[in-house]
């Protein structure tokens, strides 16, 4: 059974950051408004704050990843962090060294973070339990379990562009059986108040007991956008797959893609989002992903400030504590 309050210290404060599910809404609008505050690190001269100045943090990616390593690194760099971006597939464990033995190495070299991407669902609990103390641990995607700053980051798009959380509805659309993505939302959204989140797609990619998340299940794309303001698009996750849960990707895009026809069933205003790696033509529509409603690369360029929101408050720092200038 994985641990969920392993994450706070004895204040209550994040000391890693491992999962959406159980933290409070209070701590949820944290991480927004100390992201809030970093988005204008990006039109400076010089991008950077001296917030971290010192801290050493590994990038620890067992599975394959672009936005997220990327906006990691970009964050850990415009925070004044070193950062070490550990290439798996060449490092020791390919010579039979245990991931532990890996962490105690990483350990001894005196870094301060693992920010951690594993298959596994639980990985990232596991090391958290693990490490020494004063490390600290950011789930980066573990395996169909969490994948919380892409949560948040998500949260944080939304609330830039509705405002308050409370009058909206949400719609997730695709494959939420394999999302660790959708699971980190559904937590954030139910705990952040909105009206409604619906989850579409057919029977076979939609847990059977979604309804105990606080969602409502729709199986018919038209119904379940019916007025919804937000859209978000998911990618079938084939990796995580055992068998054919799906006829064909052509029939999945008439039924499930997300294309300006189907679009015109919600709200006028609605927004469009997408984790990313979007399937042009399989889960979304091209005129959709580079049309007017698309925020799908906002998400990504919110992700640093909210990535570099979530290692700083790891770490026991705040921006705005007199640390602005480099
Ligand atoms: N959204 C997301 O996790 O993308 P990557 O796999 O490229 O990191």
């Amino acid at each position: 059974m994985i641990q969920r309050d392993i994450q706070l210290d004895e204040s209550g404060r994040l000391r890693h950051f491992l999962t959406t599910e159980g933290l409070k809404r209070q701590t949820l609008l944290e991480i927004l408004d100390h992201a809030e505050k970093f988005t204008s690190v990006a039109d400076r001269s010089v991008k950077k704050v001296p917030l971290l100045r010192g801290v050493t943090i590994a990038n620890l990616f067992f599975e394959p990843s672009t936005r997220t390593r990327t906006t990691f690194e970009l964050a850990a760099k415009r925070l004044s962090a070193d950062i070490l971006n550990i290439n798996i597939s060449t490092s020791a464990t390919t010579k039979g060294e245990s991931l532990l033995d890996m962490l105690r190495n990483l350990e001894a070299m005196h870094c301060d973070m693992f920010v951690v991407r594993h298959s596994r669902s639980g990985a990232a609990h596991f090391i958290a339990r693990h490490v020494a103390p004063h490390i600290r641990v950011i789930n980066a995607g573990d395996g169909s379990h969490a994948h919380p700053t892409q949560a948040m980051l998500d949260m944080f798009t939304i609330r830039r562009h509705k405002g308050r959380f409370a009058e909206l509805r949400v719609a997730i659309v695709g494959d939420i059986m394999h999302s660790r993505v959708a699971r980190s939302q559904i937590h954030a959204l139910t705990t952040l108040g909105v009206q409604e989140v619906r989850v579409i797609g057919p029977q076979t990619l939609i847990p059977r007991a979604a309804e105990n998340l606080g969602v409502h299940v729709y199986h018919d794309l038209q119904a379940g956008l019916s007025g919804v303001d937000v859209v978000i698009t998911l990618r079938l996750q084939r990796e995580r797959m055992t068998g054919a849960l799906i006829p064909s990707e052509r029939e999945y895009f008439a039924l499930y893609g997300i294309t300006e026809e189907k679009l015109a069933f919600a709200s006028p205003d609605v927004m469009v989002m997408h984790p990313g790696p979007i399937n042009r033509g399989v889960e979304i529509g091209s005129e959709v992903a580079d049309g007017p409603h698309s925020v799908i690369l906002e998400q990504v360029s919110n992700g640093i400030a909210v990535r570099m929101a979530v290692m700083s408050m790891v770490m026991g720092s705040r921006f705005g504590e007199g640390q602005e200038e480099q």
